[in-house]
């Protein structure tokens, strides 16, 4: 990991051309910002709004990749090979970055009905507009009641992360049948997925997400996907 201070993400992006480094990953806060210095961004990055992957052309051009939907959604699949977008009603709370990259995957794997539940509505609104008649916002004084024929539900905001408050969403609506999700990985089971499981619903914790999305990356630099064993989870666990 190279942590980066403010100001050198330009210089350190050109670095790893320069070293001739495969590529690499960004994260918070770079996620926007990279964008500006990379020589081509692939579309589905553009749509979400951020890249989390840099890769290093053969001419040395940096191209920009986001990886984090595919990996939202393979993690839903590890949990139930079935799952499919358009088994019901996404509820999604939070409206940042995460939350873009997830409205986008929900949308290309072909949900319906998508509910934006966040603090701050305007933020909500916005998605709801740039995204299309699927995508609707909800007030987050109604957060509790739009959850009855939910079939997921994912939390992306911080609440429920170490030293942060539970998420303050009241699921005993939630029918038993729906996939509860957090992208939370530090617990990695938060207070919401505890209620969940109580419930009898099936949770995913952030791990899945985090894992998958490196795999393409790793595909992209070095040709090679590699597998996203149990071994692995616990090796990542075991840094934690
Ligand atoms: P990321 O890129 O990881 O999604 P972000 O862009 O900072 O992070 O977004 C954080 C999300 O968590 C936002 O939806 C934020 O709500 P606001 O838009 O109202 O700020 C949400 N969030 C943060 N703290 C919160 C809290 N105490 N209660 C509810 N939502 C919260």
């Amino acid at each position: 990991m190279f942590p980066v201070a403010p100001g050198n993400l330009e210089k350190a992006l050109q670095g790893i051309r320069a070293l001739g480094i495969a590529g690499c990953n960004i994260t918070i806060p770079y996620k926007i910002e990279a964008m500006k210095f990379m020589d081509w961004i692939d579309p589905l990055a553009e749509r979400i709004g951020a890249i989390n992957t840099v890769v290093v052309q053969a001419n040395g051009e940096l191209h920009g990749f986001n990886t984090d939907g595919f990996g939202y959604v393979q993690s839903l699949r590890d949990a139930n090979p079935q799952w499919r977008a358009d088994l019901g009603p996404v509820v999604i709370v939070g409206a940042g970055g995460a939350a873009r990259s997830i409205i986008v995957s929900m949308i290309n794997e072909g949900a319906r009905d998508i509910r934006i539940i966040n603090r701050t509505m305007s933020k909500a609104q916005d998605l709801a507009e740039e995204f299309g008649n699927t995508v609707n916002a909800v007030d987050w004084a109604d957060r509790h009641n739009v959850l009855n024929d939910a079939a997921l539900l994912t939390n992306t905001t911080s609440q429920g992360m170490v030293n942060e408050p539970a998420l303050d969403l009241n699921i005993r609506q939630l029918p038993k049948s729906a996939l509860v999700s957090d992208v939370i990985y530090a617990p990695l089971e938060t207070p919401l997925l505890t209620q969940a499981k109580k419930q009898g619903n099936t949770t995913v914790n952030g791990l899945g997400m985090l894992i998958h999305q490196a795999r393409p990356a790793f595909h992209a630099w070095f040709g090679v996907m590699p597998d996203c064993t149990q071994e692995l989870n616990q090796k990542i666990i075991n840094t934690f």
